[in-house]
């Protein structure tokens, strides 16, 4: 085995780890862009660096990126694919809490590669509405399974039968009957649907479709075997999805202090839904607000901790030691950090409170490491190297603009002099805050419709690559900085990081400059 260079005493002089480096610079706040990670002796390539991170005894995710629970960010489309990529999606909670239950319910039903829900035709249809109904929706397959309105199969309408010679025929002639039709009853799918799927599919040579069904021959889904193989495909280049013990995806919903119309902690409304999100399969609560240093966060933080002793719990934002205490006597297990660093936030100019980002983690991480509670690094990442440094100091980060121009994000792409964008919004923005979301920001919803003081603003994103592109970018950059840290997991990159601050003119050398630039590294 090659010898380890020694320590260098010079190094050490300048190079400082966290402990040393914040109390020397406790008289000055700083952020991702302030400081820079020193280079370390390394044996350690990037692909061999482990990004697994537990939050809690039973919150472990594969990569320790989480997505926001923002109206703009993340609803079911978005959490499915997080865990899909081994990290976690919080579906937010401005919407009704049925319909956040909803949200839940559908990534904890995901099957990955199943079509759950297929387009279906009728068999008293004509072929010829069947091909109006491919062009209106501009569809990319022909072949479509036939039900009666009870959902119940009655055959497969094939692609090579979907032509305009044949479009005067009705459906329930055209199609292959039942009986000749491959299914698969939802039960037998198992724990990896997927390989299930594609042992079928090299079973059955020239069979392309595998439908699923009930115990009363209705239909469940659809399989298709160019799915299968990408999925396949990207299993073996990609990262593992994060799931439960059930092998269902991960994934976990915001709430809020709710309070009733005399303005008390509505803790029955509170444990009623919390109970009902355990019931669907929530795997993490997380009780988000702007001020989680506050009597509201912690008494629901302790109302979900009683009714629910082992179900990990997220609370924030806190920005100070006594903070992540108080949220941790209550009962959290993960407190989130930051107040004021997000892409849309303007907490810091509105209320002038708030702490950047890197200090702010620093304080909490030693309160945190006193008390043995986990910390998310909340806002204000906006590179894979703001991730690096921030897992210095937090076991997971959270994004919201990073990853709202992905489509799996909500709401509609736009085009604006040519360019794709999507909404984002802050949470505290006016119209965030009518839509519901004025108590995480310590309004009363009705106030919203009144003049009060929004602490975020409206933007757009431009439309980004899907989401596991993203991600995989960002786990890339982030196992860069594992490999010139020499550190092989997470808690090696705590231990080995060593800071320096950076000048203005410092930054401007760490980003590209003084060339004209024809290709970005992401494009
Ligand atoms: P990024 O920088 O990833 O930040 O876009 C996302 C985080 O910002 C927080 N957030 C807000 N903070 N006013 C605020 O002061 C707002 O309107 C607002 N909306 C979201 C939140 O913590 C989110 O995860």
């Amino acid at each position: 085995m090659a010898e380890i260079p020694p320590a260098s005493a010079i190094d050490a002089e300048f190079y400082q780890p966290a402990a040393g480096f914040f109390s020397a610079n406790r008289e000055v706040a700083l952020t991702y862009d302030d400081v820079t990670l020193a280079t370390l002796y390394s044996e350690i390539l990037p692909r061999e660096t482990n990004l697994e991170s537990t939050l809690a005894e039973r919150l472990h995710l594969h990569i320790p990126i989480i997505s926001a629970d923002m109206d703009t960010v993340t609803e079911a489309p978005m959490a499915i694919a997080m865990a899909l990529a081994g990290g976690l999606g919080l579906i937010h909670c401005n919407l009704p809490e049925r319909q956040q239950l909803s949200e839940v319910s559908r990534v904890k039903n995901n099957v990955h590669g199943l079509i759950q829900d297929p387009i279906k035709v009728g068999p008293e249809q004509l072929i010829g509405d069947v091909l109006a109904l491919i062009e209106d929706r501009n569809f990319a397959f022909r072949t479509f399974p036939v039900v009666d309105p009870a959902g119940t199969l009655l055959g497969l309408l094939s692609g090579h039968v979907v032509r305009p010679r044949y479009a005067t025929h009705q459906v329930g002639k055209a199609m292959t009957p039942r009986a000749q039709v491959h299914t698969i009853h939802e039960r037998e799918l198992g724990n990896d649907p997927i390989a299930r799927a594609d042992r079928f599919f090299t079973e059955h040579i020239g069979i392309h479709k595998l439908l699923v069904v009930d115990d009363a021959d209705r239909l469940r889904g659809l399989f298709t075997m160019s799915d299968i193989e990408r999925i396949i495909h990207e299993r073996q280049a990609q990262l593992k999805p994060a799931r439960d013990g059930a092998f269902r995806l991960l994934c976990g919903a915001a709430l809020t202090a709710m309070r009733n119309a005399s303005g008390d902690l509505d803790t029955e409304r509170i444990r009623a839904h919390v109970a009902a999100l355990v019931e669907r399969g929530c795997d993490v609560v997380a009780i988000s607000t702007a001020h989680g240093f506050s009597q509201g966060v912690g008494e629901t933080v302790r109302v979900v901790r009683a009714a629910f002793p082992e179900l990990p719990i997220i609370a924030g934002n806190v920005t100070s030691g006594a903070g992540v205490e108080y949220l941790a006597d209550c009962g959290a297990d993960i407190v989130k950090i930051g107040q004021g660093p997000g892409s849309i936030c303007t907490t810091r100019i509105v209320a002038g409170v708030g702490i950047p980002q890197l200090t702010a983690l620093y304080i909490c991480s030693r309160a945190a490491a006193a008390r043995g509670v986990s910390l998310i690094a909340d806002g204000g990442i906006v590179k894979s190297g703001d991730i690096v440094k921030a897992l210095t100091l937090a076991q997971a980060v959270i994004c919201g603009g990073l990853l709202a121009g992905c489509p799996e994000a909500p709401g509609q792409i736009m085009e604006i002099d040519g360019k794709l964008y999507k909404q984002y919004r802050g949470m505290g923005s006016l119209a965030a805050m009518r839509a519901g979301s004025a108590a995480r920001y310590g309004h009363a919803t009705r106030d919203a419709t009144r003049k009060i003081a929004a602490e975020g603003i409206e933007a757009l994103k431009e439309v980004s690559p899907p989401l596991d592109t993203v991600l995989t970018q960002l786990a890339g950059g982030v196992q860069s900085g594992m490999g010139y840290l020499g550190a092989r997991d997470l808690a090696a990159l705590r231990k080995n990081a060593r800071f320096i601050r950076v000048t203005p003119a410092g930054q401007r050398e760490s980003a590209p400059h003084d060339i004209v630039e024809v290709k970005t590294g992401t494009k």
